[in-house]
């Protein structure tokens, strides 16, 4: 058994220690807006935040966060109101939406590090997650947007 928190709610999970943290997240606790790509960290699109890092949890054990706080998309607003799920919307960056939660818990985490990050910052912290649609450009508008609402607005629109 292991106990953690998740989405600020304290939680003890069955599944064996050395069970990857994404199929805890899905099959044992029924939260599924984390997704399975790679299985080897090389996609990001199961990335959520440990401690505040964002990280693969497809390669992360179950057993290595006892103890301390996972938040998956679902926890990231309690309403889905956080300004990078609004920035998201306004700058229509998804498009079949499977990388996208990945996507943004990883921009989330650079956001909160980095509050006003240059182009290069993004372009290094989003680099591993991949975007098979190649929504990259929105991708990229919706975290300025999220960034520095009043500019970006305007350079989207432009
Ligand atoms: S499924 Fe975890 S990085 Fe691809
Ligand atoms: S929106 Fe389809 S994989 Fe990114």
């Amino acid at each position: 058994m292991t106990t953690f928190k998740l989405n600020g709610r304290e939680v003890t999970v069955q599944s064996p220690a050395d069970t990857p943290l994404l199929w805890t997240i899905r099959d044992e606790l029924g939260l599924t807006g984390t997704k399975y790509g790679c299985g080897i960290a090389q996609c990001g699109v199961c990335t959520v935040h440990i401690d505040g890092q964002a990280l693969r949890a497809c390669v992360t054990p179950t057993g290595a966060v006892a103890g301390k706080a996972v938040t998956t998309i679902e926890g990231l607003h309690s309403k889905g109101a956080h300004p990078l799920q609004k920035a998201w919307i306004a700058a229509e960056a998804p498009q079949c939406g499977y990388c996208q939660s990945g996507q943004i818990m990883q921009a989330a985490a650079l956001l909160k590090s980095k509050p006003r990050p240059t182009d290069a910052e993004i372009d290094a912290a989003m680099n591993g997650n991949l975007c098979r649609c190649m929504a990259y450009v929105r991708i990229k508008q919706a975290i300025k947007l999220a960034a520095a609402p009043a500019r970006a607005r305007k350079r989207v629109k432009a």
